[in-house]
């Protein structure tokens, strides 16, 4: 069982396998059984969200030979077999991280004129689409406003803000959101519960709250603990304690015992209490990551507590509840400089001989702002 990479061998087959971005399934299983695909797709949003995913079904649905009446592919045609097994020529993914330049989409653009060699259509998936050079970018958008009948093409990108305009107006735009911690949790039981894998329930929000709202990071991080968790080819069952070692997983509950500290102006129990931590084996570097995730979301909510459903991916119910009182506490411009410190302190770390002096010395500081 060893290297599961549990993400592909997990990737949805189906729409209704799709966890949240539950407007988008709708949109495009519409769609697909009116008929109605468009040539052109934006799907913007975070890492592991599941745009690629999304484009190889949408993929799949349109050539599908025998689609249900719900518009989701049968997947047992021999086109939902090629594309599941990822050997349709008619399928192009296109990375534009590696592939950014005027020759690459002009080869793409020649490609695109062609009729699909065996299914209904050619799909063309570009991904990171943002990394288009500005001519690259300006051949694609020729394409864009004429595309044959035959071909769709779906641009994804981690950055929508830097795609061009003119593109974006092209396509029909989905934006798809982080995934929640419950979102998370449900997905990942449902793995291990397939994998007969025992793993205690707060080892699963664990691994959520630490994958930032991606699922895939999720995935990957239960494929380390699984992989770490074996015994003579056996899992033996996975604690909460167990994830946290494996994973040098800094726990939340640490980061708002120190912002605690902090805030209550107690500059000497703060850094007794971060070094105990580090010398129980928290890592600095992934502390103090945390803690400006931690603080930044302090911050947030305090100046707009409407953004709490935004900001919730990473976050407990309780935890956002704690997040908030800790802003309530203290006054806007005292938390500002405090957040400011911390995020000095995160860059001074990578050149420290010290690695946990810049925090301290932020602590000091912060713990001196009247
Ligand atoms: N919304 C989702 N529903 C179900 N699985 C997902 C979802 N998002 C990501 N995944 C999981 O993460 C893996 C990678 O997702 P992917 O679609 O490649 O993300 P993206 O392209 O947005 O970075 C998928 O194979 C799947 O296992
Ligand atoms: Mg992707
Ligand atoms: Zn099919």
């Amino acid at each position: 069982m060893a290297n599961l990479v549990l993400y592909r061998k997990y990737r949805p087959k189906s729409f209704s396998e799709i966890v949240g971005q539950e407007h988008i399934v709708k949109t495009l299983l519409n769609a697909i059984k009116g008929d109605m695909v468009s040539h052109a797709y934006l799907f913007s949003g975070p890492r592991g969200a599941g745009k690629t995913t999304m484009a190889r079904l949408l993929a799949k649905a349109v050539s599908c030979e025998k689609p249900e009446a719900t518009g989701e592919p049968c997947n047992t045609c021999s086109t939902c077999e090629e594309i599941n097994a990822g050997r349709a020529i008619d399928l192009i993914e296109i990375d534009a991280a590696s592939n950014r330049g005027i020759d690459d989409i002009r080869e793409l653009n020649e490609g695109v004129k062609f009729a699909p060699s065996k299914l209904k259509y050619k799909v063309f998936v570009v991904d990171e689409a943002h990394q288009l050079t500005k001519e690259a970018a300006n051949a694609l958008l020729k394409t864009l406003e004429e595309p044959p009948s035959h071909a769709i093409f779906i641009l994804a990108t981690t950055e929508v803000h830097k795609m061009i305009p003119t593109i974006i107006s092209r396509t029909q735009r989905f934006d798809f959101r982080k995934l929640t911690v419950p979102e998370i949790v449900t997905r990942l039981e449902g793995m291990a519960k397939k994998e007969k894998v025992t793993i205690e329930k707060e080892a699963l929000e664990l691994i959520a709250l630490n994958a930032g709202g991606s699922l895939r990071d999720a995935e990957s991080l239960l494929d380390k603990v699984l992989t770490f968790g074996q015994k003579d080819g056996k899992t033996v069952k996975i604690t909460a304690d167990s994830v946290k070692d494996l994973l040098g997983i800094v726990d939340i509950k640490v980061v708002s015992d120190f912002v605690d500290k902090v805030l209550a102006k107690e500059a000497g129990e703060a850094i007794e209490f971060l070094n105990k931590s580090i010398e129980d084996g928290i890592d600095p570097q992934e502390f103090a990551k945390n803690l400006v995730r931690y603080l930044r979301q302090t911050l947030l909510l305090k100046i707009n507590p409407s953004l709490k459903d935004m900001l919730s991916a990473g976050f407990s119910k309780e935890q956002l509840e704690k997040i908030e009182k800790q802003g309530k506490d203290i006054e806007e411009g005292e938390l500002t400089q405090i957040v400011d410190r911390f995020v000095a302190a995160e860059n001074r770390m990578k050149y420290a001989s010290i690695v946990q002096l810049p925090l301290e010395l932020a602590v000091i500081d912060s713990c001196g702002i009247v």
